[in-house]
């Protein structure tokens, strides 16, 4: 089993202080892998992204990124830390170019601003031919590359990205979710949120279940993927129910 790179502990956290929406969460991501966190709407899988993030306050429980203490951390300090975060919507500035785009993103890749433009043109060729077009023109599953070229600027070790395959046709969410691995073999660590949960299984290493900010199963996804309960939790079937 690869070295764990990112660790939760426990954590609570929610929006409103004395209202938390994650009660307890548990959750480890291993090197070079990726691991899906999926759960119905609501379940708190983007406030457990955020809090890893430091966007959402943790009020109780630890987390970690190499076994270093991260709770709470300074949202500017993320890249820093080698963590670089996909939000769920309004992931890119649509009125800029692409260039443009890249170029925010790259503005404190200092030296290595060159070389990291022309690995992203290569991984991302689709890109290439629309350098000077508004990113807002591209289709959905350009502006997640887009979105992810973004994160890629800052060379992060950890890539945190909530539903990057929401909204985008079955070709499209293929071909990010695709994306997605090929950047494990580059050594990255990619925590994921996946609404479609066949797709989340397929591509993901480890997967875990969250309904009502809570653990629910998770597993290696070989071996969710069939297994009854994990339907069950989608249809609204047998619950764990902690304090409920
Ligand atoms: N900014 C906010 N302020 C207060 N409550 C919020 C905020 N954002 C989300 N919530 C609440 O937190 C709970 C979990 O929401 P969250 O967005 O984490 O769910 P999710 O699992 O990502 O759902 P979805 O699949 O719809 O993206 C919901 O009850 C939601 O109403
Ligand atoms: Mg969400």
């Amino acid at each position: 089993m690869p070295e764990p790179v990112l660790s939760c502990a426990g954590v609570t956290a929610g929006y409103v202080r004395d209202l938390p929406i994650l009660h307890g969460v548990d959750l480890v991501a291993h090197k070079a892998t990726i691991t899906a966190i999926i759960g119905p709407n609501g379940a708190g899988k983007s406030t457990l992204i955020k809090a890893i993030a430091g966007l959402v306050p943790v009020s109780a429980g630890a987390i970690a990124l190499n076994g270093r203490e991260i709770t709470n951390i300074r949202p500017d300090r993320l890249s820093t830390e080698g963590v670089a975060y996909v939000p769920q919507n309004d992931n890119i500035f649509r009125t800029l170019t692409i260039r443009e785009n890249l170029t925010l993103a790259l503005r404190r890749a200092g030296a290595r601003r060159e070389a990291i433009f022309d690995r992203l043109m290569t991984q991302f060729p689709a890109l290439k031919d629309k350098l000077d077009d508004k990113a807002g023109s591209l289709s959905g599953g350009q502006r997640q590359f887009l979105a992810v070229a973004n994160a890629l600027a800052s060379e992060p070790r950890l890539i945190l990205m909530d539903e990057p395959s929401a909204g985008l046709s079955p070709k499209a969410a293929e071909e990010v979710l695709e994306m997605a691995r090929a950047l494990t073999d580059s050594g990255v660590t990619i925590l994921l949120v996946e609404q479609n949960v066949t797709q989340a299984l397929r591509l993901s290493d480890y997967c875990y279940i969250l309904a009502e900010g809570r653990n629910q199963v998770d597993g290696k996804a070989a071996d969710l993927l069939g297994d009854r309960v994990v339907a069950d939790i989608y249809l609204g079937g047998r619950r764990k129910r902690v304090n409920a």
